[in-house]
């Protein structure tokens, strides 16, 4: 197995820590433009191996694709990330040329591989690559909801005072502040409605709170989150190649499913070695479709965008 994440900022270099943490691959490229970064976060990485008790070999690279060649997976974190009070969807312009790029080399030299898309704003980048890379629509992912949904654990367990692991959570929708929705009526602490234990002003700052999940961060730090959005990615590839089939939302092209056409947007979606497998359906009540809905169309307007960059 071998696995390329292109950008080695904190995002794209905790993904790469985490998947060889987990030894996923017997390869991973780590590849960025600024001269010597990946090489040196790759090394970095490489001396930590004997402490861990990883193999994978880690290999760096300054935008040399030839290095990435015949990769299962491929990983795209690169693009400008967000500021304090910038949204996701302002990055819109500078990373589409960005994205569409570096997916252009990636499937030069790995035609086969199952592309995962981080960079944001994330459900247009996606879109993005459905419509120009050419590749089947099951080998294109990207990575939002599973990194939300774990926000939404996070807040549920802390009111709770639970495990976040006994608990079953899910955001679909948009990744964006306002696009994304976590479905708070579908939530179980082992298999027990969390409703049942939260009063209705506790669920609506769960909720309020998920929202602005990767905000609150980058409002702390300065930049956008890494340790939650390296560990998502890692859970998503390990789904992938040891053919987990677990459900994590997604984004995924929809052609009907969900209600929604001609848009990639997150759903719950099969993970296995083939890319997403299948979207499951949830019964979702008429406020809760109405919702989902408006975000797809937030989320359309900001695809809009794109004929204009
Ligand atoms: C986040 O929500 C990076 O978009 C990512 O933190």
């Amino acid at each position: 197995m071998k696995i390329t994440v292109v950008g080695a900022g904190a995002v794209g270099a905790t993904c790469a820590d985490n998947i060889v943490r987990k030894e996923l691959a017997h390869e991973l490229v780590l590849l960025d433009i600024k001269e010597g970064l990946a090489e040196g976060k790759a090394l970095d990485m490489t001396q930590t191996a004997a402490l861990l008790g990883f193999d994978t070999r880690i290999t760096g690279s300054t935008n040399d694709y030839a290095k990435t060649a015949n990769s299962d997976v491929v990983i795209i974190t690169s693009g400008l990330p967000r500021k304090p009070g910038m949204t996701r969807e302002e990055l819109i312009g500078t990373n589409a040329g960005i994205v569409k790029g570096v997916t252009e080399n990636l499937l030069r030299n790995s035609p086969d591989a199952i592309v995962i898309i981080v960079s944001n704003p994330m459900d247009t980048m996606t879109y993005l690559t459905l419509q120009t890379s050419g590749l089947p629509k099951r080998r294109i992912i990207g990575m939002g909801g599973i990194l939300d949904s774990a926000r939404f654990k996070c807040y549920l367990s802390q009111h709770l005072d639970c495990s976040p692991n006994d608990l079953n959570a899910v955001v679909v929708g948009g990744h964006g502040d306002t696009t994304m929705i976590p479905l708070i009526r579908f939530a179980t602490w082992n298999s027990v409605p969390v409703t049942k234990f939260l009063s209705e002003d506790q669920q609506k700052k769960i909720v309020a709170d998920t929202m602005v999940g990767g905000a609150t961060l980058t409002k702390l730090i300065g930049t956008s989150a890494w340790y939650a959005p390296g560990a998502a990615v890692a859970a998503l590839v390990e789904s992938i190649v040891r053919d987990e089939k677990k459900l994590f939302t997604c984004c995924v092209s929809l052609e009907g499913e969900w209600g929604q056409n001609d848009i990639c947007l997150g759903v719950p979606v099969v993970i296995g070695r083939s890319g997403w497998e299948k979207i499951v359906d949830f019964d979702l009540n008429e406020e809760e479709k109405a919702t989902f809905n408006k975000s797809a169309d937030a989320v359309r307007s900001m695809n809009d965008v794109l004929k204009t960059v």
